[in-house]
């Protein structure tokens, strides 16, 4: 069901240190950051030859990282990315399979522009998980 491996999604607490981590020291190609006031963060987009790393930087007062960032002052890994062909039929199957969804299990509109869900961590061993169609 799942396909590619779209992006993994790293919290962290100071947005220009992370630019420059990637940028200057990894010699990654970074883009400029962009500001998702509907999710509460700050994007910033990293280019790897095989798949993308997301910075993520609370915006606003209410951002959904913010706990996050309290629990991993450093910053830490927050999600990975997985591509679905159909993401309501993905959802069907893993709702039925007794995954939890969250949000209600309605699809939103990601930082990329297409549909996305999040699954719950305690049901896939830990891991945070977002489903993104593609
Ligand atoms: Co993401």
């Amino acid at each position: 069901m799942i396909g590619r491996l779209n992006h993994v999604a790293i919290a962290v607490p100071d947005l220009d240190a992370g630019i420059a981590l990637y940028r200057d020291t990894l010699g990654a190609k970074v883009n400029a950051p962009q500001d998702e006031p509907d999710h509460g963060v700050t994007v910033v987009f990293i280019e790897l030859p095989n798949t993308k790393i997301e910075l993520l930087h609370p915006l606003g007062e209410n951002s959904p990282i913010a706990a996050f960032l309290e629990k991993n002052p450093t910053g830490g890994i927050h999600h990975i990315c997985y591509e679905v062909d159909d993401i309501l039929a993905a959802r069907d199957k893993l709702q039925a399979s007794g995954a939890r969804v969250l949000g209600g299990g309605e699809p939103k509109i990601g930082a990329h522009g297409k549909p996305v869900l999040f699954l719950h961590p305690k049901d896939f061993t830990g891991t945070l998980i977002e489903l993104e169609q593609v």
